[in-house]
């Protein structure tokens, strides 16, 4: 009686053991027959209550049959495991003859290719490139570059505002230009200093096709010993004709910045029309691209450097206006609406 039990009980396991068709099958196969509340287990408990040699009889079987069904359930998940195999092989396998898939080529943004040109230009004349913080504080970005909280020249530059008092005194600001990076450098470095200085600048502004709210500037200071106009001249030039050919000219009109002395806008011969006048320069043969002058000597006084000894120029020119005019690009708010169809045309 006890032996049929077992026998049916076996007959049943390696019927459910076959049928198992994977790991998560398996493991229900094994808690159903050889689990702690297994129907295995549940024959052994039932010894108890039957008679010694019954309880022999039925204790050999149901070991024997134990050790027979953790070897099937073994062998089982082999098989199963090696099945599984087999087929990702097959699924997986490469069919080195077919055509390769079409790459989509990616390409540097035009900003950034107008970015590089630049810096090439100035690390070529020796300038070092660094970076300076988006996020600074109006001591940098104002204050230092004499331009007080009620001074009118404030007006140039609308701030985005991070927070307007921290402590009571030391307000933030998204920097509105490049030049707060003159204030810093020359905080930690002794003449003779050359450095470019690219990155994003911000301003609480309407855009139009030349005026974005968030633009990339490039900011370039040098100090040295009997720097004057002419040097500064020398390098935005050079600068230019890298960028828009050996042929261009450029022209320097005054203009008012508080941190130079004096201050200049500079222009570059319109490289459509050779300054002849066109619709790219608006008919007057030249295009508006950057600030720049000589550092005010009471700059250098503040910063500890001594004025009689050097003199310095600094310039802060807009990359994507550079861009706009390299590339044929009418409407600066292009750049940064990321349709492709645009970025891929340049
Ligand atoms: C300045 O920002 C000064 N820091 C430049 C400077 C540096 C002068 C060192 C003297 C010495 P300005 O606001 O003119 O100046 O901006 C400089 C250039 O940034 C402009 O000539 C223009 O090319 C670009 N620019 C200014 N505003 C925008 C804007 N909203 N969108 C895109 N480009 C702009």
């Amino acid at each position: 009686m006890a032996n049929i039990t077992v026998l049916q009980l076996r007959a049943e396991a390696i019927a459910a053991l076959t049928a198992a068709s994977d790991q998560v099958a398996l493991d229900i196969w094994r808690v159903e027959y050889l689990g702690r509340k297994g129907k295995l287990t549940g024959v052994l408990r039932g010894l108890a209550e039957l008679s010694i040699e019954e309880r022999k009889a039925l204790g050999a079987a149901s070991n024997a049959l134990k050790s027979e069904l953790e070897a099937a359930y073994d062998a089982r998940s082999d098989e199963l495991r090696g099945a599984a195999l087999a087929a990702s092989i097959e699924t997986g396998r490469i069919d080195v003859t077919l055509p390769a898939r079409p790459q989509r080529r990616g390409g540097l943004h035009p900003v950034t290719q107008t970015l590089r040109m630049m810096l090439d230009a100035f690390r070529s004349m020796g300038f070092s490139i660094i970076e300076g913080p988006e996020v600074e504080l109006d001591y940098y970005n104002f204050e230092a570059l004499r331009i007080p909280a009620d001074h009118p020249a404030r007006d140039m530059w609308d701030t985005m505002w991070v927070d307007h008092e921290i402590d009571g005194r030391r307000p933030m600001l998204l920097r509105t230009h490049t030049s707060p990076a003159q204030i810093r450098i020359m905080e930690q470095h002794e003449p003779p200093i050359r450095v470019a200085v690219p990155g994003r600048a911000y301003r609480f502004e309407a855009t139009d096709m030349t005026h974005e709210w968030m633009m990339t500037q490039c900011e370039i200071l040098a100090i040295d010993e009997g720097l004057n106009l002419g040097h500064m001249k020398g390098t935005l030039l050079e600068m230019m004709r890298r960028l828009f050919g050996r042929e261009r000219k450029i022209r320097l009109n005054c203009s008012y910045f508080p941190f130079v002395e004096p201050g200049a806008e500079v222009a570059v011969d319109c490289f459509v029309c050779g300054g002849a006048g066109c619709a790219a320069c608006h008919h007057s043969g030249w295009i508006e691209m950057l600030g720049a002058g000589m550092v005010h000597p009471e700059i250098l006084e503040n910063m500890g450097i001594d004025s009689k000894r050097y003199t310095g120029f600094a310039a802060g020119m807009g990359v994507e206006r550079l861009a706009q005019q390299i590339f044929g690009v009418d409407d600066i708010r292009t750049f940064y609406q990321n349709d492709l169809r645009m970025l891929q045309q340049v």
